[in-house]
């Protein structure tokens, strides 16, 4: 991997969950290359008073967690791994400067750095100062700061955290996460898109009827709770990971592949997208104690640290209307939620059905100009997880006749699986860590496109809803069906991996 630069990768809130099941599993595949690892290090920080020795157990535990041998990341970790405490205050930038500069002279370092805030939100803030304060914010090298989901809480608070990270950085410097961007499929989008003049020469109001986007979770809140209540579904999976997707099936081809050409896209449909009414075009639900993949499951108000009479949803189904030439007239609805039947993200571009039928479903004959017949839309899934990969449902002629003679049609479906093409899917913290140490901004949330994205959806968090009860193991409440009949009762499977000519429901 000739373009990772030698560097000091500092992850802030190092003793944290995320550092271990997703970070530091991450950067020690980067650095399975020798000539990375022998120039590439990992500084962590946080306030707990761990020495070097404490956060290297910590790693090996953790990557062991992952099943990797003892003996290679015993050695990784004692080589590559450092720990700086930040302080009781959390707030020790001057110790922490001088740390960086005493690893970066003992290891030859040229001063390539990045900061990771894998913190609680609110802390955002504070330590963008601290080091925009204690000069980290420059360095002989290049120096890029990274900042997890959530930026902000509504439109409000990302302008103030916007400027308080312009204020110490410039925005090329600033890489904030969302991490279904590093997901393979997600990436797949664009080349499914741009790369197959086939879809989309069809990609428009001429002939897509509509798109439905559908990010379901099997999982409760389990330990989240606390920040869970505070935020609920529509700012921790709408507002970031649906929109995100929603910009890459609606978004103009770029100019050019280039980070800003692909981000001036994406942050025009947001511009273009209608802010949704609150009481017609939401529905938001809460869900109440059932069973779960056979299992009995409490309801929302009975998770740890969730108020008794808590009323945050922890599902959202949605309508955006797109108003702009490709667009218009095109509904894309949205929804997600958790203790879901199943753990689902998937697409659904449903085409235009055929102008003028000549079948019916039942095979009884049909004049076009006197019955109303009507043939099923195709439909193209693409299925993010799991199971990632693409189909196209279409009609086909059932072989003989049916008892009146005439031909009945059946449903069929052209299928690709991802990782029967190319194996396992790989970890989207990989890539986008990857990205960060190359410096390509490409898959991170600009400055500007976070902010349109909370714009859209300020009247829903300032109108703070009601939600609808639904039982855990269903698709959400009934009232989804008033968004689109039928939604509460259906969740695609792949047709490839469901029983043999088992239509999609
Ligand atoms: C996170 C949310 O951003 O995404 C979680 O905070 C959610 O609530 C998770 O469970 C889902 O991610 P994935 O990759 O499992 O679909």
């Amino acid at each position: 991997m000739p373009d990772i630069q030698p560097h000091l990768f500092v992850i802030f809130g190092a003793t944290g969950d995320l550092t271990k099941r997703k970070l530091i599993p991450a950067l020690y595949h980067l650095m399975q290359d020798e000539d990375v690892a022998q120039h590439c290090y990992v500084l962590g920080t946080a306030r707990s008073n761990w020495s070097d020795e404490r956060f290297r157990e910590a790693a090996r535990d953790a990557l062991r967690e992952k099943g990797h041998s003892e003996e290679a990341v015993s050695e990784w970790c004692a080589r590559n791994l450092f720990y700086q405490c930040l302080g009781a205050e959390g707030d020790d930038y001057g110790g922490l400067r001088d740390r960086i500069e005493q690893l970066e002279r003992h290891l030859d370092l040229p001063g390539n750095r990045a900061f990771y805030l894998s913190l609680p939100p609110r802390i955002y803030g504070p330590a963008i100062e601290g080091l925009g304060n204690a000069g980290l914010n420059t360095s002989p090298g290049w120096t890029r700061i990274v900042v997890e989901k959530p930026f902000g809480d509504d439109l409000d608070s990302a302008q103030a955290l916007n400027e308080q990270v312009h204020t110490h950085f410039d925005e090329d410097q600033v890489y904030r996460i969302d991490h279904y961007l590093g997901k393979e499929t997600v990436q797949n989008l664009m080349a499914f898109r741009f790369g197959n003049a086939l879809f989309e020469s069809l990609w428009n109001r001429e002939h897509i009827d509509r798109v439905e986007i559908t990010v379901s979770e099997s999982l409760g809140v389990g330990g989240r709770g606390g920040y869970y209540d505070q935020s609920g579904h529509v700012r921790d999976m709408v507002q970031n990971h649906l929109t995100q997707l929603l910009t890459l099936v609606a978004m103009e081809p770029p100019a050019s592949m280039d980070a800003d050409a692909i981000r001036d896209e994406k942050v025009k449909v947001l511009r273009a997208t209608r802010q949704p009414d609150p009481e017609t075009d939401v529905v938001l639900g809460q869900y109440e104690a059932g069973t779960v993949n056979g299992e009995p499951v409490p309801g929302y108000r009975g998770e740890p640290d969730v108020p008794e009479d808590s009323g945050t949803e922890t599902f959202a189904a949605l309508r955006l209307d797109v108003a702009n030439w490709r667009w218009q007239g095109v509904p894309f609805f949205l929804r997600a939620g958790k203790r879901l039947p199943r753990k689902l993200t998937q697409i659904a571009v449903r085409f235009q059905s055929a102008p003028v039928s000549l079948f019916q479903a039942d095979g009884a004959p049909c004049v076009p100009q006197t019955a109303n017949c009507e043939a099923p839309p195709n439909e193209l899934l693409i299925t993010l997880q799991p199971d990632e990969g693409f189909d196209l449902r279409f009609e086909v002629k059932a072989p003989g006749s049916s008892e009146n003679g005439t031909m009945t049609l059946e449903t069929q479906h052209l299928s690709f699986s991802y990782e029967d093409a190319f194996g396992p899917v790989p970890d989207a913290y990989e890539t986008l860590l990857r990205d960060i140490i190359v410096g390509d901004p490409t898959l991170f949330v600009r400055g500007d496109e976070v902010e349109a994205s909370w714009q859209l959806y300020a009247p829903i968090l300032e109108a703070d809803a009601p939600a609808h009860a639904y039982e855990a193991g269903t698709w959400g409440p009934d009232a989804v069906d008033r968004l689109l009949p039928s939604w509460s009762s259906t969740g695609r499977v792949r047709p490839a991996r469901a029983s043999a000519g088992a239509d999609m429901q």
